[in-house]
C-alpha cells in the first residue's frame, strides 16, 4: 500500500497487455499475484501434506482456505512464503518462480508479502510502536521513514492511542491488530493469514475481519486460511477447500461447507 487511506489508488485495475514488457524486476501489471501449478509437498517423514495442488489468484483477490485440520492450508501457506520448498510443482509469486530465487533475492520477495499467525507472534518486551518499526529496522529502513510509517499503519489498524504499550497490556484482538500493523509497514502486494481470528471471540474477530477486508480495499490481495465457518459463510469471498492435501473445491461468492 502506498497510502494509508482506503480510497488509495493502489486497487486500481490494471492494464493486462503490460505484462508482456514485464522488466525483470517485481512489476506485477497483469500477473497474478500467487500461481500454483502441480504443487506436491512432502515432507521428510514421507508425509504428502499437499498433492498436485493448481490455482490461481489474481491481484486484488480475496480468498478464504478452508479444510480440516491437517488438510494442508499452513503447509501451503510456508511454501508461499518459501519457508517451505515444493518437492514437486511450481510456485509463482508476481511472476517468479519461488524455486528459483537467488538467496539475496529471498528477503525483497518476502516484504512483498504480509502475514499474521493465530499466535501473534509480538516480541513481548517491546511497545506496539516498537514492534512495528522492528519489521522496518531489521532491513535497513531510514530511521527518518520508520518514525512516520509506523504512525500510519497505527492509524490504519486504529491502535494510535496504544502506541506506547507492551503486548501484555493488550487484548487479544489488539496484539492481532498490532500483529496486522506490523505486516502492512512494508506495504505488501499479498496479505496472509493463517487461522488470525483462532484466539479471539467473535465480537473481536469481526473486527479483525472488517479490517483484512480494509486492506484488500486498499488494493492488497488477501489469503486467509480458517475454520471460522461463521466469517465464512456470511462474506461470500472465492473458497478454496483443501482436504488431504487436495483442491477439492474453488468456489466465488460461496460458504463454508459446501451448498450443493
Ligand atoms: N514439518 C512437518 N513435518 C511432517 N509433517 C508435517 C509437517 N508440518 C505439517 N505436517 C503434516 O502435514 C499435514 C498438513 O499440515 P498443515 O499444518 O498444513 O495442516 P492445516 O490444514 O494447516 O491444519 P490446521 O487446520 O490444524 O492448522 C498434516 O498431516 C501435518 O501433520
Ligand atoms: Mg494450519
Amino acid at each position: 500500500m502506498s497510502s494509508a487511506s482506503p480510497g488509495s489508488t493502489t486497487g486500481t485495475p490494471r492494464r493486462p497487455e503490460a505484462a508482456r514488457s514485464r522488466p525483470t524486476d517485481l512489476a506485477t501489471d497483469g500477473l497474478p499475484t500467487l500461481a500454483l501449478r502441480g504443487v506436491t509437498k512432502t515432507y521428510p517423514n514421507g508425509k504428502a501434506a499437499l498433492r498436485e495442488v493448481n490455482l490461481t489468484v489474481p491481484e486484488g483477490d480475496f480468498v478464504f482456505l478452508v479444510g480440516p485440520s491437517g488438510a494442508g492450508k499452513s503447509t501451503l501457506i510456508r511454501l508461499v512464503i518459501r519457508e517451505e520448498l515444493a518437492t514437486k510443482g511450481k510456485v509463482i509469486l508476481e511472476g517468479r518462480d519461488l524455486a528459483r530465487l537467488k538467496r539475496r533475492e529471498i528477503p525483497r520477495i518476502r516484504r512483498r508479502i504480509g502475514i499474521v499467525f493465530q499466535d501473534f507472534k509480538l516480541l513481548p518486551n517491546k511497545s506496539v510502536r516498537d514492534n512495528v518499526a522492528f519489521a522496518l529496522e531489521v532491513t535497513g529502513t531510514p530511521r527518518s521513514r520508520i518514525g512516520p510509517a509506523v504512525d500510519r499503519v497505527l492509524r490504519v489498524v486504529g491502535l494510535s492511542a496504544q502506541a506506547d504499550q507492551r503486548p501484555g497490556e493488550l487484548s487479544g484482538g489488539e496484539q492481532q491488530r498490532t500483529a496486522i500493523a506490523r505486516a502492512l509497514v512494508h506495504d505488501p502486494r499479498l496479505f496472509i493469514a493463517d487461522e488470525p481470528t483462532g484466539n479471539l471471540d467473535p465480537q473481536i474477530s469481526w473486527e479483525i475481519i472488517q479490517l483484512l477486508l480494509r486492506i484488500n480495499e486498499m488494493g492488497v490481495t488477501v489469503l486467509m486460511a480458517t475454520h471460522n465457518a461463521e466469517v465464512v459463510t456470511a462474506l461470500r469471498k472465492r473458497v478454496i477447500g483443501l482436504e488431504d492435501g487436495r483442491v477439492v473445491r474453488d468456489e466465488m461468492g460461496a460458504a463454508y461447507h459446501r451448498e450443493d
